[in-house]
């Protein structure tokens, strides 16, 4: 029962990415103090963990389903060995994770599964790793947080924000967030701040307010985000039996996200309860592909930003602040990274609501770039992949509607005209 109801202690440092210096405190941009580079959340404890641990994370974290409190509940919280030391009180959770793992139906011969992360509490991913990030700053006392976002990650921060009692400022680029998106962050009470250029400059003006005024950073270059982002590899393999996928495949746009999920299964590995890594693939769009072009043009060590430009607004970055972080994922898993063009995206959303699932266009992209990985030889027949949707299909409503077929121009309310029609239909079908 002790480990039921522990408090959530894990010791943890922060290490520089990419120079490997240790930093004492996080500053506001979350950066190192000696090169600049984003910083990632190490757990020295673990360095002796024996293999009798590995085995008891996976009996206690099956236990801790069947109980009720937030922080066994939690999809997040319930893997908290292999989170950052937070007290009870801190914890803000709205029993995120626990995410459906949906078997669709195979393409090709490859056995395809979709983990629907657009099932969290506010229909994206995002919610994972903010829980961890508003707890850590209710932790350090904070009473703003802000981010800059295409529109889930402020859709987010707001929601756990007002649980938490906190006032979050969103900057967001004016004219380019989906409407679902924009609404929530309204009415989670958001202050939102619409400005006139993309993410990337909503990010760069984050930079400067962080500086000079107290809000704590909630995007993902925020190591804590990541934390609780990589759960979901965690909460994926308890749902495959921890029998590893052949492939994993995730939308890239700032990058966060296929940097948690990477991590998250080196953890796993490292800590023995997996033996070995899936190969984690990341799929942008084309218009927007600045870590294409450098895989392709600079085998990774360089990244030029690009003018970004789809319809899958959640990706639309040119500079993606996390590409050391992906590029390390896609060389130490063996994953492939592709663009997909917009005809590419639409047609797999449409394939994927034709299953009665539904996404936002920028999840959709996973399986436009598994249709292309598998026709470049890269997915094999007979493998298994998981496509991770990351948002739900209601948050880009004037995407779909604008890309669907309409069923039939409204008609009389009369019965023997519908029945005409029916029968058409049924012939055809
Ligand atoms: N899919 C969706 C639905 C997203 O909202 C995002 C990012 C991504 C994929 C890409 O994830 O940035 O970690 O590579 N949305 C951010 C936001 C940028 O502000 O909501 P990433």
């Amino acid at each position: 029962m002790s480990t039921l109801s522990t408090p959530i202690a894990t010791a943890y440092v922060l290490r520089c990415v990419h120079c490997g210096a240790i930093e004492a405190a996080a500053g506001a941009l979350f950066r190192c103090s000696a090169c600049a580079e984003l910083l990632e959340v190490v757990y020295p404890e673990w360095a002796g963990a024996s293999r009798e641990f590995g085995l008891r994370l996976k009996e206690i974290w099956r236990e801790r389903r069947s109980f009720n409190l937030p922080e066994n509940s939690s999809g997040v919280w319930r893997f908290r060995e292999l989170l950052p030391r937070t007290e009870r009180e801190n914890m803000i959770s709205m029993n995120e994770g626990n995410t459906p793992l949906i078997e669709l139906r195979a393409k090709g011969r490859a056995r395809v599964l979709a983990k629907h992360q657009g099932m969290n509490p506010t229909g994206s991913f995002k919610d994972t790793g903010v829980s961890v990030a508003i707890s850590m700053a209710r932790a350090e006392g904070f009473r703003f947080v802000c981010c800059a976002s295409t529109g889930n990650t402020s859709a987010s921060v707001a929601a756990y924000a007002a649980r938490a009692g906190m006032q979050s400022i969103v900057l967001l680029p004016a004219g380019q967030v989906a409407s679902g998106k924009l609404t929530q962050a309204l009415e989670y009470g958001a202050h939102v701040l619409e400005l006139n250029t993309n993410f990337d400059g909503c990010v760069r003006v984050l930079d400067q307010v962080v500086r000079k005024f107290p809000a704590y950073l909630m995007n993902s270059m925020n190591p804590y985000r990541i934390e609780g982002q990589k759960t979901v590899a965690f909460e994926l393999m308890e749902q495959l039996d921890w029998a590893v996928p052949d492939h994993v495949i995730v939308p890239g746009g700032n990058l966060g996200n296929s940097s948690a999920l990477g991590k998250g299964f080196s953890e796993l590995r490292q800590l023995g309860l997996i033996q070995r890594l899936p190969k984690v693939s990341i799929i942008q769009a084309a218009g927007a592909n600045p870590l294409v072009r450098a895989m392709r043009e600079h085998d990774g060590e360089r990244l030029a930003p690009v003018e970004p430009e789809t319809r899958a607004t959640a990706i639309r970055i040119g500079n993606p602040a996390s590409w050391r972080k992906a590029v390390a994922v896609l060389k130490n898993t063996g994953g492939a990274c592709e663009d997909v063009n917009e005809e590419e995206i639409a047609q797999a959303k449409a394939e994927l609501g034709a299953e009665g699932v539904g996404c936002e266009p920028a999840s959709a992209a996973t399986l436009a770039g598994l249709k292309k990985l598998m026709h470049s030889g890269f997915v094999k027949p007979e493998q298994t992949v998981v496509l991770v949707l990351t948002g739900h299909m209601l948050k880009d409503q004037q995407y779909t509607s604008a890309s669907s077929r309409r069923s039939s121009p409204p008609m009389d309310a009369d019965a023997s005209a519908v029945v005409r029609v029916l029968e058409k239909m049924y012939a055809a079908n």
